[in-house]
């Protein structure tokens, strides 16, 4: 197996002819790490040297310094995202697409702590509400290498774009030609096999969105990777939430800042000092003709994909440049892709991908006779927010950056145990339980009920490293085992 963050070798940050379109000047390896902000790394002392006049613009920024304190207060303004002299109401901005997934991937098999060796020869997945699939991805990077059985996955979500980069991120990882034809009714429902040796990808979709399909494939006529650049940036960047952003990089360590604002500017995945020079195409995934139309940035200025992933096995890849979160993830992604095309590889496995709501899906796969299947594992999400009180604060200097931050990590300590409870008895979780044949299991096998809460006496770095992530521990998951 590859271990891209071993076989990735961070180039010589001086790319600066590269960039300019000249000649690579050095395409050295980079053992030498910028000791002043651990951001890029160097072949030698003199491309260092060479690099300096540039490179020190964010090595020696004010955002990166400990004592670098948010424009608001510099100026003595009330930050934006305060009413009337009031608490924090802070607002969304940007569409509410979530292409990057906003809590880390898990893998819903995690077989040690399950079968173990008593896996069965066929092994059923349902993912009903499946988003982006990055917990397909890093369920199937988990797979242990040695297993001859067979695994079945249906993959369902109710909106076609999040469907359509599924099939294609699938259909690229497995190397196939996508194609579609069929004669029916565009409402008809159409399936469409994809086979490749021992593993194939079936797609059971609405005719007219299969015709759609190929346009998540298409940018917008004529569009250039400065213009994706600027239409990004009107949302990540938007000078009116300017006091959003500079609280969210208050409460990140000064250190990440500047890959933060690199990668807010340029929405680009990679190493700070990897050149640019060759992303010179919008992706169409995000840019694509269909998700494009309405000419909109599809995310919220905060999508981040470190949210995406697990903090923990990204901090297991780090590059000697180690403030360098968006390499880091880089570093990692790039492992655990390879580690998914190879399982895809060695597998036999069948990918079954609807576009319906999930109340739907037993309807639709009784029609294709998937519903005689038992599944080992159903995975499935809600979006709910239960009401928590803020937490009253009386204080006279309560807009200053400082004091925002505390009020942030506040959210850290609540029990969220209590409303959680209400909600399930709102919902009649029991019943509706004991109606599927099913019981909430008081011990967790997959993932812990709160994964990203501070545990009690955690010590200060665990409570840094939550802050960082920006997830505030209220995240629940729910396992469920068949009573039969
Ligand atoms: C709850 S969302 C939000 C993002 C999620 N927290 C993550 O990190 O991926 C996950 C996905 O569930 C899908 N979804 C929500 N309700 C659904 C339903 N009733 N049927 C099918 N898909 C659904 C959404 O379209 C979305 O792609
Ligand atoms: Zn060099
Ligand atoms: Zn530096």
């Amino acid at each position: 197996m590859a271990d891209a963050a071993q076989t990735y070798r961070p180039p010589c940050a001086n790319t600066e002819n590269l960039d300019n379109g000249a000649k690579p000047p050095c395409t050295k390896q980079a053992p030498n790490t910028c000791k002043g902000c651990f951001l890029v790394q160097y072949c030698s002392r003199e491309c260092q040297i060479a690099h300096w006049s540039r490179h020190k613009l964010s090595c020696k920024s004010p955002m990166m310094k400990a004592t670098w304190k948010p424009n608001w207060e510099m100026d003595g303004r009330i930050p934006a995202f305060v009413a009337m002299d009031d608490d924090p109401m802070m607002t969304i901005h940007g569409r509410q697409k979530y292409l990057w997934g906003n809590v880390p991937a898990i893998d819903i098999i995690n077989r040690l702590g399950n079968e173990a060796d008593n896996f069965p020869a066929k092994f059923c997945l349902l993912f009903a509400a499946s988003g982006d699939i990055r917990n397909v991805v890093k369920t199937f990077a988990s797979l242990p290498s040695t297993y001859t059985g067979y695994y079945e996955n249906v993959i369902n979500d109710r909106y076609f774009y999040v469907v359509a980069r599924n099939i294609v991120l699938l259909l690229v990882a497995l190397n196939f030609e996508p194609g579609v034809a069929a004669n029916r009714s565009p409402n008809s429902m159409q399936s469409k096999t994809w086979t490749f040796g021992t593993r194939s990808i079936q797609i059971v979709l609405r005719k007219r969105m299969c015709a759609r399909l190929p346009t998540y494939l298409q940018l917008p006529d004529g569009m250039s990777a400065g213009q994706a650049q600027n239409i990004m940036r009107l949302t990540t960047l938007a000078p009116e939430r300017k006091d959003y952003l500079e609280k969210a990089l208050y409460s990140r360590p000064p250190s990440w800042h500047m890959c933060i604002m690199k990668f807010r500017e340029e929405g680009l995945l990679l190493p700070f000092g990897h050149s640019r020079f060759e992303f010179d195409t919008p992706n169409p995934q995000v840019y694509g003709r269909t998700l494009f139309r309405s000419a909109l940035w599809p995310m919220m200025d905060s999508a981040d994909p470190l949210e995406g992933w697990p903090a923990k096995d990204v901090a297991k890849k780090v590059l000697p440049a180690k403030n360098d979160m968006y390499g880091n993830l880089f570093v990692y992604l790039q492992s655990v892709l390879v580690e998914f095309c190879n399982k895809l590889q060695i597998t036999k496995a069948c990918f079954r991908l609807f576009n319906v709501d999930a109340v739907d899906l037993p309807g639709l796969m009784q029609q294709g006779r998937i519903d005689k299947f038992y599944f080992d594992r159903i995975e499935t999400r809600l979006r709910k927010y239960l009401t928590v009180n803020p937490a009253v604060f009386q204080d006279r200097n309560k807009h200053t950056a400082e004091f925002m931050r505390i009020f942030g990590a506040l959210a850290l300590f609540r029990a969220f145990d209590k409303p959680f409870n209400n909600f399930m008895e709102e919902q009649r979780f029991e019943e509706i339980g004991q109606v599927g044949g099913l019981k909430m299991k008081p011990r967790h096998t997959i993932i812990e009920p709160w994964p990203m809460r501070l545990k009690l006496n955690a010590p200060q770095e665990n409570f840094d490293a939550l802050f960082a992530s920006g997830h505030i521990g209220s995240e629940r998951y729910v396992e469920w085992e068949s009573i039969a």
